[in-house]
Order: C-alpha cells, then sequence, then structure tokens
C-alpha cells in the first residue's frame, strides 16, 4: 500500500530527540518514507502498534536527527517532518527533546512539560509554510496546545512513577509543569553570561529543537506538546564546569529509556482522547490568519 493509503491511520505522532532514535519497545509494522515538497524528512516514519487496554492502536514515530544522528539541529527538515506526519493523517503530536536545566530544581534525568518558548532561532531557520505566495499570521501566544499538554501531564507522572530503570530508586526524576524553554541555534552550547541572561529573562530549559517545529505544527493545525528530559545543567552556575557533550551523553540513555516508557504507558491515553476530540482546535487554527484573500 502507499502509505497514504492507510486503513488506520496513526493520529498520534511521536518526534524522537537526542537519544531516542527507535522505539524499540513497540512492534514496528511497517516504514514509510514519504516525501514532501519540502523534501524528505529526517527519518523514515515507523508505525507502530501499541497494545492498550481497548485494542492494539497506531503511532507514527520520527527521529528528529535522523536514525544516526547526522542532522545537527540547525538543519533538521521541521517543514518536510511535520508535512510528512499531516499527510499520514496525524492529528496530535508529542515530541520529546533533550534540554539543559537554567534551574537548580530541575535537575539532569528530570522531565518536563513546558508551556512557554523564548525563540532565539528567528530568521534563521526557515519557519514557516507562508513564505511564497500567501501570507499568514498564525496566533503563537500559547505555542504548545493546551488541552494537549494538560492532558498529557498527570499521565507523564503516573509513567515516571512506573518506570523501573532508574539510576537510583531514592531519587526518581521530577516532573516540572509549565515552564519556559529557550531555544537557541547552536551547534555550541551557551557562554555564562548568556546562560545567566536567559534565567533573567525566565527561561527555566534551553535547547536547540522545539523551533521551528511547534511553529509548523501550529500552521498545519496539528496538536502539539513537547516532554523534555533535562541532561545538564547548562553554563550559568559559577562553581561548576560548564556543560560538555559527555555530560549530556550519560544522562542520555537513561533519559531515553524513561521516554521509550512514558510513550509505551501515555500513548494508548492519548491516542483515544485525540480520537474523542483531544486538541481538535488545532484543526481550524490557521482559519481567520491569513491575509491573502482566495481567489
Ligand atoms: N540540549 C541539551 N543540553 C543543552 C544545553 N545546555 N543547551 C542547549 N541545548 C541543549
Amino acid at each position: 500500500l502507499p502509505y497514504t493509503a492507510m486503513e488506520n491511520p496513526p493520529l498520534v505522532g511521536v518526534i524522537g530527540g537526542s537519544g531516542l532514535y527507535k522505539l524499540d519497545n513497540l512492534k514496528v509494522e511497517r516504514t514509510v518514507n514519504p516525501v514532501t515538497p519540502w523534501g524528505p524528512p529526517s527519518s523514515p516514519i515507523s508505525i507502530a502498534t501499541l497494545d492498550t487496554p481497548k485494542g492494539p492502536v497506531q503511532l507514527a514515530f520520527l527521529a528528529r536527527h535522523g536514525p544516526h544522528h547526522n542532522i545537527p539541529p540547525s538543519n533538521v527538515p521541521s517543514r518536510a517532518n511535520i508535512a510528512a506526519l499531516k499527510h499520514l493523517g496525524v492529528k496530535a503530536i508529542v515530541a520529546f527533546s533533550a534540554v539543559g536545566s537554567l534551574r537548580e530544581e530541575i535537575r539532569p534525568g528530570d522531565i518536563i512539560v513546558p508551556d512557554q518558548i523564548i525563540d532565539r532561532t528567528k530568521g534563521i531557520r526557515p519557519s514557516t509554510y507562508f513564505d511564497k505566495t500567501m501570507v499568514g499570521h498564525a496566533m503563537f501566544g500559547e505555542p504548545f496546545d493546551v488541552e494537549l499538554r494538560e492532558f498529557i501531564v498527570p499521565h507523564v507522572q503516573e509513567a515516571i512513577k512506573s518506570f523501573q530503570g532508574h539510576i537510583n530508586p531514592d531519587s526518581l526524576p521530577q516532573l516540572h509543569d509549565k515552564k519556559t524553554v529557550v531555544v537557541m541555534e547552536g551547534p555550541q552550547f551557551s557562554t555564562r553570561a548568556e546562560s545567566k541572561m536567559y534565567r533573567a529573562w525566565g527561561g527555566d530549559i534551553i535547547n536547540m529543537s522545539a523551533l521551528p517545529e511547534a511553529k509548523l505544527a501550529r500552521e498545519a493545525e496539528l496538536s502539539y506538546a513537547l516532554i523534555a528530559t533535562s541532561t545538564d545543567y547548562d553554563a550559568f552556575r559559577e562553581e561548576a564546569e560548564p556543560v560538555t557533550v559527555e555530560e549530556v551523553l550519560k544522562t542520555l540513555k537513561t533519559n531515553a529509556d524513561l521516554s521509550k516508557h512514558i510513550t509505551a504507558s501515555i500513548l494508548g491515553a492519548v491516542h483515544d482522547a485525540v480520537q474523542q476530540g483531544l486538541g481538535s482546535s488545532a484543526a481550524g487554527g490557521m482559519k481567520y490568519s491569513l491575509m491573502t484573500p482566495h481567489s
């Protein structure tokens, strides 16, 4: 079957970030290689089956940095990624991303579901579908789908409690809700001065990948939420060494295992809720956003 003709298209898409290149705890039914007007996505898209109490459900998985982590944050083909998921029939996206912490209380290994974004990639990455023959201005005051975000938070909390692979079972990862993610260009990490400035701006965590993905999901009328996994304390702490790749890699493996567990634990419920209309305000969200009149 061509990938456009799936009988039960996956309603929920999962985008994996650094460390999360495949969902090897789920049964992959097939892999599709869509090509979009914006080129191919970062990786082939896996259609996996998740067994839930109500029967099997399908989900789509895409590795943001490629299956072998060969696409740097500045070159992620986000327009192709979002277009490919939309074309498959996906209505909601749960994205994962490794982040640095800008707050003492957000420790490496913790999980964050942010509700706000500060954009430090503006003008650098292609971040709109409306750059050719149409002018459109999406609302972005709430950059994540509020309904989807609020729905996943308690489910993520439950999933953390039932995760068996903690390095230290005495200190479970904490879940931090309603935080602000700074999205920077990279690929170099921040200076100490920048790290402190982002804290003063109200940033809680920092990464290189939540944008333009979240903007494009909004333009594509898809419901989108981010589950961030903290790997390091960035560079703000005077008494500590600034973040290194070695430090990030150390936490990445545990974080990836936890992310896979979260996916397997919550996606059944997310699928059912989306089927029943959760996040459906995203569809039609661009209705009053086009400046160019229809001819
Ligand atoms: N991703 C993981 N840690 C990060 C950091 N400290 N800064 C930017 N992106 C990151």
